[in-house]
């Protein structure tokens, strides 16, 4: 009965560890080289090579703290950008292709696609071209303009 008592506190402590180590990202190292482009790299892992985190606000709500940057670009729009449905904690999240080819020509009676202009709307301030807001599930991010441009450089070079 003893050895149960400390075994459920071995768990116990284990699984805060685990908790606190999952919400510490800014141990993240990257090696030089781990991405082709400062592009890239923003949008696999929420981080720049100016060394700075890229944050958000928002995003879905799973009922969990999710502010502590846990989510990058390809999170929820995939590896390849092209977006699409998926499971995230439980819930279908529908996610758009934002390969620039497809913001370029996205075709609508409002708007006549994305420009640069157009795309920092949507990412810092989740507004869409025509003038819509964004689902929540598209978290808001706190990003500088040359990280921006070469994020969109990088959508950019997706074919
Ligand atoms: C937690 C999931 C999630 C993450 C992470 C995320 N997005 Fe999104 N994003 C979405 C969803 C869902 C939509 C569709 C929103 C809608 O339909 O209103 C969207 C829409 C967009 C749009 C608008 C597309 C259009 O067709 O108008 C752009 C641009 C975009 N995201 C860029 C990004 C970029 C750049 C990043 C990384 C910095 C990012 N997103 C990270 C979920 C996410």
């Amino acid at each position: 009965m003893k050895s149960l008592g400390i075994l459920l506190i071995v768990l116990l402590l284990g699984s805060l560890f685990s908790c606190f180590k999952r919400f510490d990202r800014s141990g993240t190292a990257w090696a030089p080289g781990s991405f082709s482009s400062n592009g890239e790299r923003i949008y696999f892992s929420s981080s720049s090579e100016r060394g700075e985190r890229i944050t958000y606000t928002g995003g879905p709500n799973t009922g969990m703290m999710m502010t502590g940057g846990l989510l990058a670009c390809a999170s929820c729009h995939g590896t390849n950008a092209r977006g699409g449905k998926h499971l995230m904690h439980m819930q279908v999240m529908d996610s758009s292709d934002i390969r620039w080819v497809k913001l370029e020509h996205e075709e609508e009676e409002e708007h006549l696609g994305y420009d640069m202009d157009d795309f920092r709307m949507a990412v810092i301030e989740g507004q869409h071209p025509d003038g819509k807001s964004l689902k929540q599930d598209m978290p808001r991010w706190n990003i500088g303009e040359e990280d921006l441009l070469d994020l969109a450089n990088y959508l950019k070079s997706l074919l």
